[in-house]
């Protein structure tokens, strides 16, 4: 299966809840939120509350990824807020073990993304006790950014662990999705694409989603 992940990092705020429910209606299968505070990433944008506010817009999972440092502190307030899937980022987290049990044992599917230039290798032990890895396709932080195309060969690598092992987790790719290179990327092994500007950019919020879903549903 194939899933559509649009970031409302990209979205109008003053009109979230009109925004998800386009989204929805285009075949989204999650509902990513972007949070970063400034220290791990060079920007802003939101934490927990507005979290919950789109919890209360939608039925579809909510898909967290925390760019930010120290993210045990948050782990609590981003589940109860709703929280279906929680990523953190390996460059955050010394004892990343322990922080995948916190997220499991407060009820959340554990992810963890690797920065452009982190390798897929620093994940080997951790593979067997995740459900999700998210590969940065651009350097986080910003929305519309160009996709890096050498991340793909970090997917190969993934998809080949997770065949040889028979491990479970889902490949998630985030930066620089469109209508162009989806079906590229869908080919190198990932599962979920997020997209932000590609989506909530266009003209058409909802024709955007169902277009992106549609060139990978067949894969
Ligand atoms: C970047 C964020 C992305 C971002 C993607 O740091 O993690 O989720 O919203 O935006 P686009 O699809 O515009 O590259
Ligand atoms: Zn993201």
């Amino acid at each position: 299966m194939k899933y559509i992940a649009p970031s409302i990092l990209s979205a109008d705020f003053s009109n979230l809840s009109q925004q998800i429910r386009a989204v929805e209606m285009g075949g989204a299968d999650f509902i990513h939120c972007d949070i970063m505070d400034g220290h791990f990433v060079p920007n802003l944008t939101f934490g927990s509350i507005i979290v919950s506010a789109a919890k209360k817009c939608t039925t579809l999972p909510l898909d967290v990824h925390l760019m930010i440092e120290n993210p045990d502190n948050y782990i609590e307030d981003f589940a109860k807020a709703g929280a279906n899937y929680l990523t953190v980022h390996q460059e955050t987290v010394p004892h990343l073990h322990r922080t995948i049990s916190l997220i499991k044992e407060h009820g959340c599917k554990a992810g963890v993304s690797l920065n452009p230039a982190t390798p897929v290798e620093t994940l080997i032990d951790i593979l067997p006790f995740i459900d999700l890895v998210l590969i940065m396709s651009v350097n986080p932080g910003f929305g519309g950014q160009s996709f890096i195309p050498q991340t793909l060969n970090k997917v190969r690598k993934l998809n080949d662990l997770r065949h040889q092992n028979n491990y479970n987790f889902l490949i998630e790719i985030d930066g620089g999705v469109s209508s162009k290179n989806i079906k590229e990327i869908s080919d190198s092994g990932v599962d979920i694409f997020v997209a932000g500007s590609a989506i909530f950019n266009s003209d058409n919020i909802t024709a955007a989603s169902t277009e992106l879903k549609n060139i990978v549903s067949g894969d």
